[in-house]
């Protein structure tokens, strides 16, 4: 078999890609982004792969959140602190109730492009090429503002950096130490959630008090006071990743450098298509989304080539079927990757199939399809046997309305009070603790053998 390399892709059909009109200034920013020093490093790749590993075996539980799109424009030092902060308390949440280690990645430092459902979006009859995220065109309904720039993968770069040097200091410079559990609410939060939270944060704060005067916090002083947080984004702008691809000296494999790990969309899955064969060559952990029109021969196929050599933690399957449709096609798949024999993790996007368009014109989710959909999630492989390894979700640490439901109720009408997503409607950071809450208490139930049904906290 010929050796991958990491320009394979071109050769191969591929979607979702956009045509570049001026091929020179292609070149030339793909000549500098293969010059900038990767953002990731192989090592921590490895790390996240065996933290999965133990994700697929029921040992640990992923936690995979952010923007559906990260702007150029809302980039903040501060919209980075709270999508942190609330991924810290979702993360509490569920070592604290369910007693799982969580494996913490955020749609973050990356996640700039964007797969659409049309090439073209037509508005009082004028038809302009379709936005697809910022490191490709801008969102603004202009002919000038939808051409494709190269140019703004260097931005992209840029700002994933700089997002990716805040993350590593909030994870390891004393703001993630498990002694400031209070302090990661964020003031909006309101409600039957929030005072659980606090319940929660008093009791792990008296255990620490405990530790403290038992002696044993020097002991466990740095699994304390730091956490291991990761990136990853769709590897959807192949230019990008070749780009920023790098042979990993110590194991001889490639590694992607522009995140921990990366995902194939389900629009861009195509077995033998570029970006699964881009994904094939790399040593990062994959993850691969499948929506209900997954058939069981593509992945079967898919399994073959994403994860060769069966690696515990090579590939997460990232299930999106939409609420009332995971009995439809989870179990089918769940089938086809017990007859491989393939390790994978399964986790549960509860966001992409539950898309409505509400009376008031916004593209939203109802909390309430999004919550049924993680349940039904639960429910299947309970009935299965197999391990939920995951949740992966759009979330931020804004307060806004995006999503309606929720404890704070956001409703049609609300939707236009705090709508700022460029993309997908996110959960807002009430929402996501009240989702993490309902995870935490079906993860709850199964270690009790789904016999009872215990309050969390
Ligand atoms: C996404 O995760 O933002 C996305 C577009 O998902 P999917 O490929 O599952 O539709
Ligand atoms: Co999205």
């Amino acid at each position: 078999m010929n050796e991958w390399l990491k320009s394979d892709w071109r050769a191969k059909p591929r979607v979702q890609m956009p045509d570049y009109t001026d091929v020179a200034a292609l070149a030339k920013v793909e000549q500098r982004l293969s010059n900038y020093p990767p953002l990731v490093f192989a090592g921590e790749a490895r790390s996240l792969k065996e933290e999965l590993a133990a994700a697929s075996k029921g040992d640990a539980f992923l936690l995979q959140g952010g923007d559906c799109a990260e702007s150029f424009e809302q980039f903040s030092a501060d919209g980075i602190r709270d999508t942190f902060k609330v991924m810290l308390q979702m993360a509490m949440v569920l070592t604290y109730g369910a007693k799982v280690p969580v494996v913490k990645v955020g749609r973050m430092a990356g996640q700039f492009a964007k797969p659409r459902s049309a090439p073209t979006e037509t508005i009082n009859d004028v038809e302009l090429p379709s936005y697809r995220g910022d490191i490709i065109n801008e969102l603004e309904f202009t002919p000038e503002a939808r051409i494709p720039d190269p140019s703004k993968m260097l931005q992209a770069y840029t700002q994933a950096a700089a997002t990716l040097n805040l993350l590593r200091a909030f994870s390891k410079g004393g703001y993630a130490d498990v002694h400031l559990v209070h302090g990661w609410t964020l003031g909006f939060i309101e409600g039957e959630k929030a005072s659980k939270y606090r319940e929660m944060a008093n009791r792990i704060s008296d255990a620490l008090d405990f530790m403290k005067a038992a002696g044993l916090n020097s002991h466990v002083s740095n699994e304390l006071r730091t956490v291991d947080f990761y990136t990853s984004h769709e590897g959807l702008l192949l230019e990008y990743e070749e780009a920023l691809t790098r042979l990993d000296s110590t194991s001889g494999k490639w590694l992607a450098g522009s995140g921990h790990m990366i995902w194939i969309g389900d629009r861009t899955r195509q077995p033998d298509g570029a970006h699964v064969n881009f994904c094939s060559g790399v040593l990062n952990p994959i993850g691969l989304k499948c929506g209900p029109t997954m058939s069981e021969d593509d992945l079967k196929k898919l399994l073959d080539k994403l994860n060769p050599e069966n690696e515990a933690g090579k590939l997460t399957l990232i299930a999106r079927f939409g609420a009332g449709k995971v009995g439809d096609h989870l179990p089918r798949l769940i089938k086809v990757v017990q007859e491989s024999g393939k390790n994978v993790v399964w986790t549960c996007d509860p966001m992409h199939g539950n898309t409505i368009k509400s009376s008031s014109g916004y593209k939203t989710r109802p909390f309430d399809s999004v919550l049924q959909e993680v349940r039904e999630f639960f429910q299947i492989h309970s009935a299965e046997g197999t391990i939920p390894g995951g949740v992966h979700f759009e979330m931020t640490g804004q307060d806004v309305t995006e999503c309606t439901g929720g404890v704070r109720a956001v409703t049609d009408e609300s939707l236009s009070d705090r709508y700022h997503t460029a993309c997908d409607p996110r959960l807002n950071a009430s929402q996501s603790l009240e989702l993490a809450f309902l995870v935490a208490e079906e993860l709850v139930a199964r270690r009790n053998g789904n016999v009872v049904t215990q309050a969390v906290v």
